[in-house]
């Protein structure tokens, strides 16, 4: 059994210590924060600021748990660069459907569904309770949100985060880099990436 290191030890990555924790794979957990008051998190040690993954890619399997999908992109680049081996993590009590695929540092959290023929790229974040409908494509570091519902047939670029409880309808495309409002509802594709809000969603950065 390896070593996992978790970078982030703040709200997000005590989620993903538990979920580690339950998926019974390392030996070991500890984490990374360049917060240094912080100095545990959940029951694990933080042994150092984020800087020193780099000199640990050897010894652990290093999960970045960082919100943001500009900045999680960021360090997942430099670290795959370095040739750290970076996990994916799936609660046990997610759903996921025949021919999907979840690409590497992505974690799919409590009660997510994702059904047949999606594939899911590096890095996301699949919140609790989302869900993700047959055949869609969701690009590298996109969050989908706590309870967000996705349906059949969905693409969404590249770094896009959808909010908490959110809804996007069959066959909609989003653009990269778009930011969906908590409870949002999106039905049409957005192709100008910016800030969209409320029923039925409009832009409002
Ligand atoms: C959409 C969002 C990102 C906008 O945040 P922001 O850039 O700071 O924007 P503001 O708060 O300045 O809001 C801009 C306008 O949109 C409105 N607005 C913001 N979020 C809204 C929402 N979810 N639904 C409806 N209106 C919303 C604001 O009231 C404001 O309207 P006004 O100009 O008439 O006062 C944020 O409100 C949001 O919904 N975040 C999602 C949070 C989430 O899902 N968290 C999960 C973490 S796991």
């Amino acid at each position: 059994m390896k070593k996992l290191l978790i970078i982030g030890a703040g709200g997000h990555g005590r989620v993903i210590a538990d979920i580690a924790l339950k998926m019974n794979t390392w030996q070991e957990i500890a984490f990374l924060d360049d917060d240094e008051t912080i100095i545990s998190s959940l029951e694990f040690d933080v042994i150092g600021k984020s800087s020193k993954a780099l000199r640990l890619i050897g010894e652990y399997d290093i999960f970045i748990a960082i919100g943001n999908n500009e900045i999680r992109k960021k360090v997942h680049n430099q670290l795959s660069i370095a040739g750290a081996t970076i996990p994916t993590l799936i609660h046990p009590s997610a759903v996921i459907g025949v021919q999907v695929e979840i690409g590497e540092g992505t974690v799919v959290m409590a009660g997510a569904v994702i059904n047949c023929g999606c594939r899911i790229g590096k890095n996301c974040i699949v919140n609790t309770g989302a869900t993700v409908d047959h055949d869609g494509i969701i690009r590298d570091y996109v969050h989908i949100s706590p309870g967000a519902h996705i349906a059949g047939t969905v693409s969404i670029g590249e770094c896009a985060w959808i909010g908490v409880g959110a809804v996007v309808s069959n066959n909609v495309e989003i653009t990269a880099g778009t930011i969906i409002g908590a409870g949002a509802v999106v039905v049409k594709d957005i192709r100008e990436a910016g800030t969209y809000v409320g029923v039925l969603a409009r832009r409002v950065k």
